[in-house]
């Protein structure tokens, strides 16, 4: 791997350096940043995780981890860093920056005893030489309205109430914690991030949408959604994005998606970031009309191998010695064996002959279920020593519901 030119030095900013360093992952992603921007930037950041690379007093690259805990298959959640904000100046590209601030990263997800590191990719093939494998995979969808109708109509659409930002910042968060705690690979959401994500509304951020809605059912669901007014030939255009729709019950999640489907002078309805084994695939009646586009994964890292395995439970009862290379992290590297059953797991270091091969990128890759390890052997990702050594590891990685995180970070 690159090494890092000795005139580059990287540490935590300070609160002064906040402003530059906003300034400085702009323009590493090449938008613009408004001042206020920078006070919102900072009520999410942890300014010990907030990392710069600096050449003397300038910021040439930058990296900060968010701190979450994730959802996991039958387990409680588990402390995950949340690597954004990755960048580096133009001008000092392709000479071990990123590589430098990812072993920062790395390491203070270690130090803080984070099983595991979750980031979104701005280009798939940057991670995986870090230990990063594309595990929880979503789905983009969109349908028109005339086609929008559930097989069978929902009832609660008259518990449904249209509340202001205020009173869905004081029902909503206790929705989404429900479901994060059944729900794999799901980060959850401090007050500082609801706060970040609904406590304003820029026109700026609205992308010529306007203004959020907040739909709710009291302490059962809730979907945000914003319309982009349109008409065409006299007669109404419009589309309605849903920003996020979360549910505790499925009569709830019907009802909320019967009022975002069936509103009236809506044309388009779309939603991005959903889960793959998403209800409303099946729901609605005409399903040939519900277009659905793989999306974004969500990055996963076992940052401590033996802590990831068994924070966990298992979908069978199996025992699988692993042989897993890993980099970046040599208390990962090695063999493992691991004792899987629908109550927990062990892991403990093995001398024994392996039964799979693997980069620590394609276990995180399988882990949380959402990609199968035949499909990874098919796609010759991982070597299995024994036949049906990759089905094994399919069904005892197996979760339902699949892994989902319903937000970019
Ligand atoms: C992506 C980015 C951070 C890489 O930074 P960098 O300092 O140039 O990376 P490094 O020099 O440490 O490169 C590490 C390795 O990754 C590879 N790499 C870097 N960027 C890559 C990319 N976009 N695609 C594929 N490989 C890439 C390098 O070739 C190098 O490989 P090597 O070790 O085999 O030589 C930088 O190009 C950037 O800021 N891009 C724009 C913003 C962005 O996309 N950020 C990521 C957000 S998720």
């Amino acid at each position: 791997m690159t090494a890092l030119d000795p005139a580059f030095t990287i540490r935590a900013i300070t609160d002064e350096e906040f402003a530059a360093y906003a300034r400085q992952v702009a323009l590493q992603f090449g938008e613009g940043l408004h001042d206020d921007d920078i006070d919102r930037y900072r009520s999410i950041a942890d300014l010990d995780r907030t990392f710069a690379c600096y050449e003397g007093d300038t910021i040439i690259g930058t990296a900060e981890n968010l701190t979450f805990t994730m959802g996991l298959p039958g387990g409680a959640p588990a402390g995950c860093a949340g690597l954004t904000a990755v960048g580096v100046h133009p001008t000092r590209r392709r000479r071990g920056i990123l590589t430098a601030l990812m072993r920062t990263t790395l390491d203070d997800a270690h130090e803080r005893g984070e099983p595991f590191a979750a980031l979104y990719a701005s280009e798939a093939p940057i991670y995986g030489r870090f230990g990063y494998g594309p595990a929880a995979p979503t789905v983009n969808l969109a349908i028109d309205r005339p086609w929008g109708r559930l097989r069978r109509p929902a009832a609660a659409v008259d518990e449904i109430r249209l509340v202001d930002a205020e009173e869905a910042l004081a029902t909503c968060p206790a929705v989404y914690d429900r479901v994060q705690a059944v729900t794999p690979g799901m980060m959850s959401r401090s007050a500082a991030l609801w706060d970040y994500a609904i406590g304003s509304d820029l026109e700026r951020h609205r992308r010529g949408f306007g203004p959020r809605a907040h739909a709710v059912i009291d302490g059962r669901g809730y979907a945000f959604y914003r319309i982009k007014e349109g008409w065409s030939e006299n007669v109404p255009d419009s589309t309605l994005r849903v920003v996020e729709l979360m549910a505790t019950d499925a009569e709830a999640y019907a009802a909320l998606w019967q009022l975002c489907l069936q509103m009236d002078l809506i044309a388009h309805v779309e939603a991005t970031l959903r889960p793959p084994d998403e209800p409303l695939q099946l729901a609605v009646d005409d399903t040939a009309r519900l277009r659905a586009r793989v999306s974004e994964p969500l990055y996963l890292r076992l940052v401590q191998l033996d802590a990831a395995l068994t924070s966990r439970s298992y979908a069978t009862a199996d025992s699988v010695v692993l042989d897993v290379r890993d980099a970046q992290c040599p208390w990962n590297d090695g063999r493992w064996r691991l004792e899987t059953s629908p109550d927990g797991a062990t892991c403990e270091r093995s001398a024994e002959e392996p039964d799979v091969t693997l980069d620590t990128a394609e276990l995180a890759t399988c882990f949380l279920g959402g990609v199968r390890a035949s499909v990874l052997g098919r796609a010759r990702r991982i070597e299995q020593h024994g036949d049906g050594v990759l089905q094994r590891l399919d069904q005892l990685f197996s979760a339902d519901p699949a892994p989902w995180n319903p937000s970019l970070f």
